[in-house]
């Protein structure tokens, strides 16, 4: 924090803090009016009056006390502007002692797993759960907490795979993060392009489709090959889908295909390898493994 923004921070708390101690003392009053005298507050509803009495004692003592609360507070803990606390606690310090003590506790197991094949590992109910726990705090919020994904975030239990889905392909998808590029083909193939080509992958997961359109679309589908194949059954070195078994990462509506023909799409997955650490991907990548296996 600058020395200007130190000073703006200490001055506005500790007018603030003076301003409430002033306040309650100029509203507190000593006692309740003399027996007899009218002190009221003036207000009047429905022809009721509100006498004005002081609050009483403990009440007023609450006030008080939360002041004093706030001194000894600011006095202890950071707050005030770059003063650190006399007691030197810090939500760094905090957390950093956290992590090293979880360190203690889960180091040696992630160690222990990290020399296990990752076939055996998914075998393993304990480090399963253990994947799990991670998946939930680090993928969930992208693939969904059962991992069946979303439209745009694959479904990572279905068995079916864009980027190959033995165990070391999974891992890697997970340590270097995945990249998929669909390029756009509006501009090349022109609306009625499109329209033809889309009908041409529907007929391909075995659906009805315009047989005229069909017809167009395969002439055309050989710019798709070099990626999806000649079949159209994909090809995971690029993290091309395979387009003949209804299933569907945008969706496999005609509409929605034409969409991903006409302006392409570019699925992100992110790396996570410096930010886990490898031995926890390996972990993960069990986990994952496992939740396609029978
Ligand atoms: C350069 C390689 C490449 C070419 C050429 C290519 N695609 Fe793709 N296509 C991909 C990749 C990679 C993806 C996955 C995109 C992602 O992960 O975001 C994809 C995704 C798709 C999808 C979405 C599938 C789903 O599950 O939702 C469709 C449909 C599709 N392509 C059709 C085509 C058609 C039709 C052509 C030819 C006009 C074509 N692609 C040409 C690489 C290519
Ligand atoms: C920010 C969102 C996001 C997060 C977080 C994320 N993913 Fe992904 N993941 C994606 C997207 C998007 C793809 C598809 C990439 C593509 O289109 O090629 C993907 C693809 C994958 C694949 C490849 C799937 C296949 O069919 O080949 C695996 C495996 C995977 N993710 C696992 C994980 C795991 C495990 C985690 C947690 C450590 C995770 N992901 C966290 C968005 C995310």
């Amino acid at each position: 924090m600058s020395a200007f923004f130190h000073w703006w921070v200490i001055v506005i708390t500790v007018i603030n803090l003076l301003g409430c101690w002033w306040l309650i003392r100029f509203s507190a009053k000593s006692g309740p009016a003399a027996a007899g005298t009218e002190d009221t507050t003036g207000h009047v509803w429905d022809g009721l009056r509100e006498y004005n009495n002081p609050l009483p004692r403990w009440w007023l003592w609450l006030f008080y006390l939360t002041l004093i609360f706030a001194v000894v507070y600011f006095i202890l803990y950071p707050g005030l502007g770059n003063f650190q606390g006399v007691l030197g606690w810090s939500q760094t310090q905090q957390y950093e002692q956290e992590m090293a003590r979880a360190e203690e506790t889960y180091g040696p197991i992630f160690a222990q797993y990290a020399n296990q094949d990752l076939a055996a590992l998914a075998a393993d109910p304990e480090a399963r759960q253990m994947g799990q726990n991670l998946f939930l705090t680090y993928c969930s919020q992208c693939h969904g907490s059962d991992a069946r994904g979303a439209p745009g975030f694959p479904n990572l239990a279905d068995g079916e795979w864009q980027w190959g889905g033995d165990p070391e392909s999974i891992k890697a998808s997970i340590l270097n993060g995945r990249n998929g590029v669909m390029p756009p083909f509006g501009a090349a193939l022109g609306e009625q392009g499109v329209k033809e080509v889309a009908a041409y992958v529907v007929s391909l997961s075995g659906r009805e489709a315009d047989p005229q359109l069909v017809a167009a679309g395969r002439e055309r589908f050989g710019l798709c090959m070099a990626c999806h194949g000649a079949d159209g059954t994909g090809n995971t070195a690029l993290g091309a889908p395979d387009l003949t078994n209804n299933i569907w990462l945008y969706g496999g509506s005609q509409g929605v295909i034409e969409k991903t023909i006409r302006e392409g799409r570019h699925g992100q997955m992110p790396a996570h390898a410096e930010f886990l650490g490898e031995e926890k991907v390996h972990v993960l990548a069990a986990y994952v493994y496992s939740l396609s296996q029978p």
